[in-house]
């Protein structure tokens, strides 16, 4: 018989990163995929605007909707009974405050629990704005994939000095300004260590070492399938570990509690 698991709520984020506990999230898109996660013991599912790549076949995040996210939203809240579900505001979906908050409040309906936005500058107005009117935030900050036009290409950010710092700042200031949860994109792992022990709030980490509160990989990549762009460096197939779709999960989770992903071989320096 397996224990009964009590569903993730907000408050409990916090209270995992004091108790030392790694968060596993994933990526979903739909019911069947959500429940497997659900079943395996993922903490957190978050409907990504990488749809845009992994879904629909685009190369970038851009194209994706507002109707897009809360789709997609509805479509995982579905399958899933204990884990957290996060959804993405897409490009320019968060420019304004209200626009903001008229798209997460789509999400909060469809079954999100919390709406994720890349960025910090103006976006601290826009997350203000969420948690005051009752709307959890995740910030994402780093290789924000909304940025790829600026940074000209998907690059890992804060290598040198100054950049770092802007990155330790903003990381503080998104925290002040409410966020529950901090996505940590493509920074080498001792920033990432340096962020992770300056906030009360967990980092989740993707391609930013293994001294984050907790991991995210995106579906398609972590069940190795080829999605037609060019693999990072902290992508790991864990199907060819876990033997089923199931199992792709209960490997992964694991190897986030455990520390063991990820390690060197999928971070940078
Ligand atoms: O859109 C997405 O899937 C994301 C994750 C890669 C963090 O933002």
């Amino acid at each position: 018989m397996t224990a009964e698991r009590k569903p993730w709520t907000v408050p409990m984020l916090a209270e995992a990163k004091q108790a030392g506990r790694k968060l596993a999230m994933l990526t979903a898109y739909d019911a069947g995929f959500a429940r497997a996660m659900d079943a395996a013991g993922i903490d957190l599912v978050l409907v990504g605007d990488s749809l845009g790549m992994v879904v629909q076949g685009r190369t970038s995040t851009l194209p994706v909707t507002v109707d897009d996210i809360a789709y997609h939203t509805a479509c995982v809240a579905r399958g899933l009974s204990t884990a957290l579900l996060v959804a993405d505001l897409p490009f320019q979906a968060d420019a304004s405050p209200q626009r903001a908050l008229d798209a997460a409040t789509r999400f909060l309906q469809a079954g999100a629990v919390m709406a994720k936005l890349e960025g910090a500058g103006h976006k601290l107005e826009v997350i203000r704005h969420l948690v005051e009117r009752e709307v959890p935030v995740c910030a994402h900050l780093g290789l924000t994939p909304q940025s790829v036009l600026r940074f000209g290409g998907f690059k890992v950010q804060g290598r040198d000095e100054a950049a770092a710092e802007r990155l330790r700042r903003e990381a503080r200031e998104v925290q002040e300004a409410g966020a529950s949860l901090l996505v940590l994109e493509g920074v080498p792992s001792p920033l990432a260590a340096d962020i992770t022990g300056a906030l009360g709030i967990p980092t989740i980490g993707i391609g930013a070492g293994p001294h984050c509160d907790g991991q995210v990989l995106v579906l398609h990549d972590m069940l190795g399938l080829d999605s037609g762009h060019r693999r990072p460096r902290f992508v790991k197939d864990f199907l060819a570990e876990g033997g089923s779709v199931e199992g792709a999960f209960r490997a992964y989770a694991e190897a986030v509690r455990s520390g063991s992903f990820p390690d060197d071989a999928h971070s940078y320096r």
